[in-house]
């Protein structure tokens, strides 16, 4: 097949009405830190069972469509000998590898942050490919206050994921082009929104210079949230300047823009994405790539006890159907329609 046509039907595997993907490539460090949370130990042995665990849930794969792997996954196996991707596989879940190399501070920018990878990662996407990943992801992070993020920063960060996208396509796998605006901090939503355009109108000048087919990738942002020490919005709110910042920056030659979930509560970014997807007729199709908030309720139920493994995977499957309900704009009137 050629690199064109596997590229869209990897888009059209992964862009289905209702479903998003299950971001579970954490990284050594943050895998560590969610499980001490749970009072397990991170050991490759323990990050195994939990990423079979949530691979191996009954009927994930009806609101699942795509699933972010570490590399270290990409060659592990199931108790009996199935490989993890070919588990996800088996379920019409496309396996995704997350091939950047993690962020560090930018040079002659204080505060600011680059992510780095790039060097031999055509190689690396070839590895990745015949592992069975059909899409990629590349996280780039931008810190807020007054004066973060710089000028430098958006610009080469922009540089970087185009550059990256670019790979992947010549490569035949799909780039997800992740630039997370964190919410980390005390800003209003107002400096969010005005950070966040400036990132995605730079994030899709860089693409449009390196010649990145637009219909052949996604795009994952962040939600236009105020700061964290700031308390919360109202979803109504959050769904108004996220897609108002999205329409200003976001070609509708895009065809999907799935979110992730930053550190929001489970129940916030369902309906953060619930309310995004009540202001329809919208270019694109809006959906999730969660972590935390698809798998923070499973990981609870878990806590490393193989007993626990299928209340955990309940937990994981009842996550994934209240998103899937976002994804088509009807988890609020579910919940009215629950609670009378
Ligand atoms: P969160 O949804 O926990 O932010 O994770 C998504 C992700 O892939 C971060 O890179």
């Amino acid at each position: 097949m050629d690199t064109k046509s596997e590229l869209q039907r990897t888009m059209d595997a992964l862009v289905q009405a209702g479903k998003g993907l299950l971001a579970a490539d954490e990284s050594g460090p943050t895998i560590a830190k969610r499980f001490e949370h749970i009072g397990v130990p991170s050991s490759e042995e323990t990050r195994r069972a939990w990423r079979s665990l949530l691979l191996s849930t009954p009927g994930l794969g009806e609101f699942i469509s795509g699933v972010i792997l570490y590399e270290e996954t990409l060659g592990q196996r199931a108790d009996d000998g199935t490989p993890l991707p070919e588990m996800a596989a088996r379920q019409g879940i496309v396996p995704g590898i997350k091939v950047d190399k993690g962020k560090l501070a930018l040079a002659h920018a204080p505060g600011d942050e680059i992510t780095e990878g790039l060097d031999g990662l055509a190689k690396r996407l070839a590895g990745y490919r015949q592992q069975g990943a059909r899409f990629a992801k590349w996280r780039a992070v931008y810190n807020v206050s007054d004066t973060l993020p710089g000028r430098l920063a958006i610009a080469a960060n922009a540089d970087v994921l185009a550059r990256y996208a670019a790979i992947c396509q010549e490569a035949g796998v799909v780039p997800i082009v992740e630039p997370e605006v964190l919410m980390d901090g005390a800003h209003t939503m107002a400096r969010c929104a005005e950070v966040s355009e400036a990132v995605l109108h730079e994030v899709f000048h860089a693409l449009h210079r390196h010649a990145v087919v637009l219909e052949h990738m996604l795009l994952k942002p962040s939600m236009v949230l105020p700061g964290k020490a700031c308390g919360r919005t109202a979803a109504a709110e959050v769904a108004m300047h996220t897609v108002q910042v999205l329409r200003r920056t976001v070609p509708a030659a895009v065809p999907g823009v799935f979110f992730l979930s930053g550190g929001q509560t489970p129940s916030e970014a369902t309906a953060n994405l619930d309310a995004m997807n009540r202001l329809a007729p919208l270019p694109w199709r809006l959906s999730f790539s969660y972590g935390r908030a698809l798998q923070e309720p499973a990981l609870l139920a878990w806590r490393g006890e193989a007993g626990n493994a299928a209340l955990a995977q309940r937990a994981l499957l009842q996550r994934s159907r209240l998103n899937g309900m976002a994804c088509l704009g009807q988890y609020q009137a579910a919940l009215e329609d629950a609670t009378g």
